[in-house]
């Protein structure tokens, strides 16, 4: 065969390589919203930086006559690419065939890719778009899953996992996901479940849609699954985009520093915070107030709204907030609040982001609800991950530091570097009320007018503790400072830890309260 004659024949097999599932599962597909496997790669990555792998990989299955199917590539695509410039591994899985199901060969695409990225440490982004293990081809499957699973843990905190999730993600599909760094999700098109709405028919008797069981919504708002949410799949793509723009590669990397920009006149903290302690305000203003260009770019903004935490720049290097947001719960911590932060400090941690962390909250949620969905072991997370963490920590206490919550977010005897007060700041055991109530109880009841002596004791007790002097005087804040302050003093205190180095007892690892 001449050259040309074996170029016409790789063009021949290319192309039928490249029919997907045939034109009625691709028209099905568009029908639905949803981008193919191919052109949702070609979107992300930078224009014709794409290089895909693979493409000749036939499937493995013999049974229930798939060995008479050809399914191109195996349902999935893979390869790798540059975003911003920088190169990424990444996979998209291809439902038009099969349902995107993972078959041996499929699995074997992804986990060769995965390698990839832990041998070359860049990030890896997988777009999911499965209906899970492929049933045809029984353990071979479930060992894909396993294989892929183990390297999503080997990976972790050493290389950034993103998944996208772009279709009806059912069984082992959702677990990679989960094992990785973060889920970003669309609305109406994105669906995640264990077992799907025929197999809760078949064992319940019960009749649930898609959305209602596990969508984009549903991950976002309510299970925490997902980071991201977008309500197109370009939408989503651009969130990609800017998460990758603040993060490193890799784990022995920083992240790309950008040009100092200065916070937008718009955010001023004599506006943002009021006057009247009782009142709430947006943290998120706050922060906005203190970073370049007031860009804060929000994760898992949907969950557990009561702490907010994201990336944002000072003086062009990335940082990690954690904030409690006195708009919802009044900014208590909880089941939910505890895992959001703890998981976040943890990715900060791995990948060299210094954490900035705002203080005010009057201590966990009490009550029957949080007691038995476990508030002791989830709340523990936040207190070893804070502890755990060895990149820069800095806090900033602006109003409440009650009990619990003033130890478990970032105080110095969690090992934050640099503890920072406003003047507005009350730092004790708990609110001045409650505490009032309980060690005045016999003094209070004995007194002829109790309610006055209560507010005496209240006003006693404000007096005493409610604020930031009594842990100036101890060392526990480093300085008490105007709010005005805090960008400047925070820009400082991070190029001051910019060496840190931290010696710990040796072990394999630690064993966090999972
Ligand atoms: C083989 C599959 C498949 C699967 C879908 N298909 N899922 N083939 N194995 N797991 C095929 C369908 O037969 C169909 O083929 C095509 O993909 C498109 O699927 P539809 O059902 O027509 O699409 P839709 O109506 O959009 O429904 C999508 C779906 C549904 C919700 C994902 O297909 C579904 O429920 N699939 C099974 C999901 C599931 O239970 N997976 C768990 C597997 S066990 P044709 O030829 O008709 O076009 C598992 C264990 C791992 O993953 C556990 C790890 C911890």
């Amino acid at each position: 065969m001449s050259i040309r004659s074996k170029s016409n024949d790789l063009k021949k097999r290319m192309n039928n390589a490249l029919q997907g599932g045939g034109q009625k599962a691709i028209a099905k597909q568009i029908a639905m919203g949803k981008m193919t496997a191919r052109e949702r790669i070609l979107a992300i990555v930078d224009d014709e930086s794409f290089h895909e792998y693979d493409l000749f990989v036939e499937h493995a299955g013999k049974d229930f006559d798939m060995d008479k199917k050809t399914l191109p590539g195996d349902g999935v695509i893979s390869g790798t690419g540059t975003i911003n410039g920088y190169p990424v591994c990444i996979f998209a899985q291809d439902f038009t065939v099969a349902g995107g199901s993972l078959g041996y060969m499929h699995a074997k695409k992804i986990t060769k890719i995965m390698n990839h990225a832990l041998k070359m440490k860049v990030p890896l982004i997988g777009i999911n778009d499965s209906g899970g293990a492929r049933i045809q081809e029984g353990v071979n499957s479930l060992a894909g899953y396993g294989e892929i699973f183990y390297l999503n843990t080997l990976a972790s905190g050493v290389i950034p996992q993103i998944s996208v999730i772009l279709g009806p993600c059912a069984g082992g599909a959702v677990y990679s996901p989960a094992l990785t760094d973060f889920v970003f999700v669309v609305d109406n098109i994105s669906k995640m479940f264990i077992t799907g709405p025929e197999v809760i028919k078949t064992v319940l008797g019960e009749e649930i849609s898609m959305e209602e069981l596990g969508g984009a919504r549903v991950h976002a708002e309510i299970t925490g699954n997902a980071h991201f949410f977008a309500h197109s799949e370009y939408e989503c793509f651009s969130q990609i985009n800017k998460l990758l723009s603040f993060i490193p590669w890799n784990n022995s990397k920083k992240a790309e520093p950008f040009e100092t920009a200065s916070p937008k006149r718009a955010y001023s903290i004599s506006n943002i915070f009021p006057q009247d302690p009782k009142e709430p305000y947006d943290i998120r203003d706050i922060i906005r107030s203190l970073v370049d260009s007031s860009d804060f770019f929000e994760v898992q903004e949907l969950f557990a709204p009561n702490i907010v935490i994201g990336f944002a720049r000072i003086e062009g290097e990335t940082v990690g907030f954690v904030a409690n947001q006195p708009l919802v719960l009044a900014g208590v911590l909880d089941v939910d609040s505890s895992d959001k932060a703890a998981r976040f400090i943890r990715f900060c941690d791995a990948f060299n982001i210094p954490l900035v962390t705002l203080v005010d909250l009057p201590g966990y949620l009490p009550g029957i609800d949080q007691e038995h969905a476990g508030v002791i072991r989830h709340g523990a997370k936040i207190l070893y991950a804070y502890s755990e963490a060895s990149v820069a920590k800095i806090t900033v206490i602006l109003r409440k530091a009650y009990g619990g919550g003033y130890i478990a977010m970032s105080s110095r005897h969690l090992r934050a570097d640099f503890v920072f007060a406003w003047p507005t700041a009350e730092i004790a055991v708990m609110g001045p009320e409650g505490a009032a109530n309980i060690i005045f109880r016999a003094e209070i009841n004995a007194a002829e007018n109790p309610e006055e002596v209560r507010q005496k004791k209240v006003l006693e007790y404000k007096e005493k503790f409610a604020n930031p002097y009594v842990a100036a005087a101890f060392g526990h804040v480093d300085a008490v400072i105007k709010p005005t302050e805090t960008r400047k003093i925070i820009a400082h205190s991070l190029n001051v830890a910019i060496n840190k180095v931290v010696n710990r007892p040796n072990k394999k690892h630690g064993i966090p309260p999972f």
